[in-house]
C-alpha cells in the first residue's frame, strides 16, 4: 500500500466541453475551472499532499482562437490577484513553471508578485505550469547544461529542469476523459502512476480526488524490479 502521494500533477482538461454543454462561451468553462482548482488545492493540503502541479496553459494552447487565448490570459491575472491572499493564508507556496518569453508584462508582473508574496510558505507547493511544454523544458535544460560547459547526464539535466525544486510526481491525474500526456511533464513522469477521470475539470471534486488517491494506494510501484523484490523490501523493518 502506498501512502498519500507526496506529489500530485493534474492535467485540468474539459473546461471547454463543460461550457459548450451549457451553451456558454468556452471561457466560462475556464472561469468555472478556477473554482475547481481552489477546492483541489485545499483538499490536497488537508490530505497531506506536499506538492501539487497543475497544467494551466500549454505551449500548444497559443494555437487556439485569439479570443480564447486573451480570455485565458486575463482570467489568469485576475484569478491570481484574487486568490493570492487566500493561498498566502493557507500556507501555499506558488511557483510558475514555463517559458516567460511570449508572456505579457502584465502576466509576468502578476506571476512575480504572487511568487514573492507566498515564498515563505511551506505547507503545500503549488506549481502552475503556464506557457509550459515538456519538450520546451528538456530543451531549455539541455541548453543550460551546455552553456555551463558540463557534460550531458541525467543528473545534470534533472537539476536544470524547470521543476528541479520538487521531486517527480507520484500520481498524474487527467480529467476530461482523454488518455494522453499532451506535452505535460515528459521527463518527470518516467515513473509516475496515471489516473484518468471522465469528469470534466469544472466538475472535479474532493470525492473524485479521493478515488484517484485510493487507486494510487492500490498500485505496486516496481521501478523496474520484480514484485517479489518489492514485497521483500516492504517486509524489512524500518531502520534495518
Ligand atoms: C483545459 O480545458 C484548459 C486549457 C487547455 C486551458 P480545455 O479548454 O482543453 O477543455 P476541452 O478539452 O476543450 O473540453
Ligand atoms: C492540455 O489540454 C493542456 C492543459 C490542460 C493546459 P489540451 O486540451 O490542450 O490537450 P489536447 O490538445 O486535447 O491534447
Ligand atoms: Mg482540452
Amino acid at each position: 500500500m502506498n501512502p498519500i502521494p507526496n506529489h500530485i500533477a493534474i492535467v485540468m482538461d474539459g473546461n471547454g466541453r463543460w461550457a459548450s454543454k451549457r451553451c456558454l462561451p468556452r471561457v466560462a468553462g475556464h472561469k468555472q475551472g478556477v473554482g475547481s482548482l481552489r477546492r483541489c488545492v485545499k483538499a490536497c493540503a488537508q490530505r497531506g499532499v506536499k506538492v501539487l502541479t497543475v497544467f494551466a496553459f500549454s505551449s500548444e494552447n497559443w494555437n487556439r482562437p485569439v479570443e480564447e487565448v486573451s480570455g485565458l490570459m486575463s482570467l489568469f491575472t485576475m484569478a491570481l490577484a484574487r486568490e493570492v491572499p487566500r493561498l498566502k493564508a493557507d500556507g501555499v507556496q506558488l511557483h510558475f513553471v514555463g517559458d516567460r518569453a511570449g508572456l505579457s508584462p502584465k502576466v509576468l508582473s502578476g506571476i512575480d508578485s504572487a511568487q514573492a508574496a507566498t515564498a515563505s510558505n511551506s505547507r503545500l507547493v503549488l506549481n502552475i505550469c503556464f506557457n509550459y511544454g515538456g519538450r520546451w523544458d528538456i530543451v531549455q535544460a539541455a541548453a543550460k547544461v551546455v552553456a555551463q560547459g558540463r557534460p550531458i547526464s541525467e543528473a545534470a539535466l534533472s537539476s536544470a529542469m524547470a521543476m528541479a525544486h520538487v521531486a517527480d510526481p507520484d500520481l498524474v491525474i487527467r480529467t476530461g476523459g482523454e488518455q494522453r500526456i499532451s506535452n505535460f511533464l515528459l521527463w518527470q513522469t518516467a515513473y509516475s502512476e496515471f489516473y484518468f477521470s471522465d469528469r470534466l475539470w469544472p466538475e472535479f471534486d474532493e470525492a473524485e480526488l479521493d478515488l484517484a488517491i485510493q487507486s494510487f494506494g492500490q498500485r505496486e510501484r516496481r521501478f523496474g524490479k520484480t514484485s517479489d523484490q518489492v514485497l521483500a523490501q516492504a517486509s524489512v523493518p524500518a531502520g534495518a
